[in-house]
């Protein structure tokens, strides 16, 4: 089994910037940690620039501005002004909440290439009731106009559970409606907040069909028309993802603090040591750092992946999935049909798509986090 070395590393294709975990809406599948970073914690205006610079000068092409909310970030014109000044594509993912028509103007000025606007569902009261915040599905309508009018590329981002998939459909028609070119349909993925919200979100095998039977039907209507993305429902599945395209083969996430990890929810998996921008170049991290090392190509792999046929084709899955649901990060995702523990993870969603439905625990910070 080949074992990475820096001269076989490849170079990563996208950073996602989580430049802030303050965010004025409380989604239930929030993809952030439980445990937020405060305000106190973020790297300043100088600490990003230098990260999009050496991002730039690792090779990196494209930059996700995320958070958490990054128009919350009052200098977010100023670093996309320099991710475009180092030639970084950058891609602003917002809720909308908080963005001015003259911000939408001054990203335009400042050379932003892309918008991708989160929607929790096409009904109003049921989003607001999601995005645990009145009035959000209004104000997010308003915004798309506005970033329609500035002519940025727009991209509709809706994550689907039991709440809403019944409208997957609606989805893809209201992103049509509101002009943009993607969509993209996302099955909840049980990390972060989503987690502990397993049993209030989790839709049945039956409903997820149906979702997915549509999506497809939609996707022949509409060609040509708008991209339709769809991301699987793995609880459902009979192969897992290739969760991040491989641990730490395409992408790299920083924290509000500067913590770099291979992926949204590493953090999760004990034992794991994760470098910082402040004390670490970002070439130094992506070659080096022991978090990045620790599930790299397929050395790692347990059996059944070790000899299976689709090894590189999904990486075993996802590492966090298999913590989360067997307290082993080295062993096979469970939602693959292979796993020796398979059966647990059907069980699993189906004890879970009968629980109460809207019973949410929202993202929010502890009272003692600024
Ligand atoms: Fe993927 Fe491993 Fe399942 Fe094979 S056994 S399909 S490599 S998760
Ligand atoms: Fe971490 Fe899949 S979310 S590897």
């Amino acid at each position: 089994m080949e074992i990475p070395t820096p001269s076989t590393i490849g170079l990563p294709i996208g950073l996602l910037a989580e430049l802030t975990h303050r965010c004025p809406l409380a989604c239930p599948y929030c993809s952030n940690p439980v445990a937020l970073e405060g305000r106190n914690t973020e790297l300043s205006t100088e600490g990003w620039k230098r990260v999009f610079s050496e991002a730039a000068k690792l090779g990196i092409l494209q930059v996700h501005l995320s958070g958490g909310e990054p128009a919350a970030r009052r200098d977010i014109v100023e670093l996309v002004q320099h991710c475009a000044s180092v030639g970084l594509y950058t891609n602003l993912i917002t809720s909308g909440i908080g963005v001015t028509e003259k911000l939408i103007s001054e990203l335009a000025e400042a050379g932003l290439d892309h918008i991708q606007l989160s929607i929790q569902d096409s009904d109003a009261e049921s989003a607001d009731k999601i995005a645990g915040y009145k009035g959000a599905f209004a104000k997010k309508k308003i915004v798309a106009g506005w970033i329609k009018a500035a002519e940025f590329p727009l991209t509709v981002n809706a994550v689907m559970h039991r709440a809403n998939i019944a409208r997957s459909a609606a989805m893809v028609e209201l992103a049509i409606e509101l002009g943009a070119s993607r969509v993209e349909i996302a099955h909840t993925q049980y990390y972060g907040w989503a987690l502990p919200n397993r049993a209030a979100l989790m839709p049945s095998r039956t409903e997820t069909e149906t979702a997915v039977a549509e999506i497809d039907a939609l996707r022949k209507r509409h060609h040509g028309e708008i991209v339709i993305d769809l991301v699987i429902p793995d609880y459902h599945a009979t192969y897992p993802k290739a969760c991040m395209g491989g641990w730490a083969k395409q992408f790299i996430n920083v924290t509000p603090s500067g913590k770099v990890i291979p992926c949204h929810a590493s953090e999760t998996i004990p034992g794991l040591e994760f470098w910082n921008v402040t004390e670490h170049t970002l070439s130094d991290i992506w070659y080096s750092s022991p978090a990045f090392n620790a599930y790299r190509g397929i050395a790692w792999m347990p059996e059944p992946c070790r000899s299976c046929d689709r090894r590189e084709i999904d990486f075993g899955g996802c590492r966090c999935q298999a913590f989360a649901i067997l307290g082993d990060a080295n062993a096979t995702d469970p939602a693959c049909h292979r796993s020796p523990h398979h059966a647990l993870m059907t069980d699993i969603a189906e004890v879970d798509s009968n629980g109460a439905i809207g019973d949410y625990l929202y993202r929010k910070f502890p009272a003692n986090v600024a």
